[in-house]
C-alpha cells in the first residue's frame, strides 16, 4: 500500500483531519528532497577528489607515454620521483628509459642520460669528466652537447685546452678527424691551447704527482728537497735525480740490464737557470716556434722537478736515436711497472704541447704510472681529470737525506 493511500485510509477512519494529512505529506516530501541533495553533494565531493588526484596523474602518464616511456617505466619514474623533471624538460632516450627501469639511473644527470644511447653507456669516468667540464666553466648544455657527439678521449683534451666558448667548432673538428683519431693518436686541424697564455703556479710543488706543462710552472727558486747524483753505472756525468726517483730509476736500469737492455740517464734534474740557458740556445739555433716545440721555457720544464730523465741507449748515439733502439721498445712498454711514464708520446703533441720525445720519462710512482698508462691519457689530461684538485697526501714526495754517489768518468750530459 502506498503512503497516500495510507493517509486517505487514516482520514477515512477519522483519526486525523484531511488538512493535517496534507501537511504531513508535504513534510515527508521535503525530507526526501533533503536526503537526495545530501547524496548528490557527497557524490560531487567524491568526484572532485577523484578529479584532483587522478586526472593530473593520468595527464602526466599520457605525457610520459607520448615521450616514449612504457607503463612499467612510468611506474619506475613515479617511484623514483622524477616525473615532473622528466616532463618539464622532455627528457627521453632509450638509454635513459632502460636505466630508469633498471633502477641504475643517477637522478642528478637525467639531462646527460637523455643525450646518450645504450651503445655508448655512461661509466664512472664519464660522470667525473662531466663534473670537471663544469669546473672548467662549461655549462650543462655545452657538456651535454659534447657528451652527445664525442667520445671520452675526444673530450678529455678540453680539460687541458683553453675554454671553448663555442664547443660546436671543437666538436666539428673532432668529427672531421674520426677516421684517423683513436685513443692513442689525437690530432685536430685547429689549435685549442694557447701555450704560456694563462699560466699558473704548480698546484702542489714538491708532490710526486705535480703537473708541469705550458700552463703550470715552478718558481725560479724551486729545487727538489733531496737531489742525489746518479753513479756512472746509471747516468752520464753530473746527472742527478730526487732521491725517490733515483731509487726507482736504478731498479729500472738494473731490471733492464738483467735482460741485456742497457740504457742510462743522459740528463735528469735541471735547475731553472740551466733550463734558461738551454732554452735560449734552442731559440738561437732554430727560432722560438721550433724551440717551444722541443724545449720548455725556464720554470715550465719537468726537469726542474728532479723527477724526470732523458734516456739514451749504450748501444747508440744519444737521446735522438733512442726511438730506434731495443731499449726504447723495452722502456716504453715497461716503464709504468717501475713508476715512470712516457711524458710526451707520439700522436699527442697538441695536448702535451711538445713533439714526441721517446727519451723523456717522468716518475710519478708505480700506482699512478700504471693508472696513467691504462687510461691512455696524457699525464696532462690524467692529472686534470683524476688528481686536481683533490691531491692524495699519501702521494706527497718523501724527503730523505742520502749522500750523493761519487762521480766518475761517464758520457757528457745531453739535455732535451
Ligand atoms: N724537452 C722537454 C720538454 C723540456 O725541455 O723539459
Ligand atoms: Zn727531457
Amino acid at each position: 500500500m502506498t503512503k497516500k493511500k495510507v493517509v486517505r485510509k487514516v482520514v477515512k477512519k477519522g483519526q486525523i483531519s484531511p488538512q493535517h494529512a496534507t501537511k504531513l505529506h508535504k513534510k515527508r516530501r521535503k525530507r526526501r528532497r533533503i536526503k537526495k541533495s545530501v547524496l548528490i553533494g557527497f557524490a560531487a565531493i567524491v568526484i572532485a577528489i577523484v578529479a584532483i588526484f587522478f586526472v593530473p596523474r593520468s595527464i602526466q602518464n599520457s605525457k610520459l607515454k607520448d615521450l616514449g616511456y612504457d607503463s612499467k617505466t612510468i611506474k619506475a619514474i613515479r617511484e623514483q620521483k622524477i616525473t615532473t623533471e622528466i616532463i618539464d624538460n622532455q627528457y627521453y632516450s632509450d638509454y635513459l628509459a632502460q636505466e630508469i627501469l633498471n633502477g641504475t639511473v643517477k637522478v642528478e644527470y637525467l639531462d646527460l642520460y637523455s643525450v646518450r644511447e645504450a651503445d655508448a653507456p655512461l661509466e664512472e669516468k664519464d660522470f667525473l669528466l662531466y663534473q670537471r667540464l663544469l669546473d672548467r666553466g662549461y655549462t650543462r648544455k655545452q657538456a651535454n652537447n659534447l657528451f652527445k657527439q664525442l667520445k671520452f678521449y675526444e673530450i678529455t683534451p678540453l680539460l687541458v685546452f683553453d675554454y671553448q666558448l663555442l664547443e660546436s667548432g671543437y666538436i666539428k673538428d673532432c668529427l672531421d678527424h674520426r677516421d684517423t683519431n683513436t685513443e692513442t693518436f689525437f690530432e685536430l686541424t685547429n689549435d685549442y691551447y694557447t701555450e704560456y697564455e694563462n699560466t699558473l703556479p704548480v698546484d702542489d710543488p714538491g708532490s710526486l704527482t705535480m703537473l708541469i706543462n705550458k700552463t703550470y710552472y715552478l718558481n725560479s727558486d724551486y729545487a727538489p728537497a733531496n737531489i742525489t747524483d746518479l753513479s756512472v753505472v746509471y747516468a752520464a756525468q753530473n746527472v742527478s735525480l730526487a732521491q725517490e726517483a733515483a731509487d726507482a730509476f736504478m731498479n729500472w736500469v738494473d731490471a733492464g740490464m738483467e735482460l741485456g737492455v742497457r740504457f742510462y740517464a743522459a740528463s735528469a734534474y735541471r735547475p731553472y737557470s740551466y733550463q734558461e740557458e738551454l732554452y735560449d740556445d734552442y731559440i738561437a739555433s732554430m727560432g722560438q716556434e721550433q724551440a717551444d716545440a722541443l724545449s720548455a721555457r725556464p720554470g715550465f720544464s719537468e726537469h726542474q722537478t728532479g723527477l724526470t730523465v732523458d734516456l739514451a741507449s749504450v748501444n747508440s748515439d744519444g737521446i735522438s736515436e733512442y726511438k730506434d733502439t731495443n731499449e726504447y721498445t723495452w722502456t716504453s712498454t715497461n716503464c709504468q711497472d717501475y713508476g715512470w711514464i712516457l711524458r710526451y708520446p707520439e700522436g699527442k703533441t697538441q695536448i702535451t704541447g711538445y713533439a714526441f720525445e721517446s727519451w723523456h720519462y717522468r716518475y710519478v710512482g708505480v700506482e699512478i704510472a700504471q693508472a696513467v698508462v691504462a687510461s691512455n691519457l696524457t699525464y696532462d689530461e690524467y692529472y686534470c681529470l683524476y688528481l686536481k684538485p683533490w691531491n692524495d697526501p699519501s702521494l706527497a714526495y718523501e724527503i730523505t737525506n742520502n749522500e750523493p754517489a761519487p762521480s766518475t768518468s761517464a758520457p757528457a750530459t745531453e739535455d732535451a
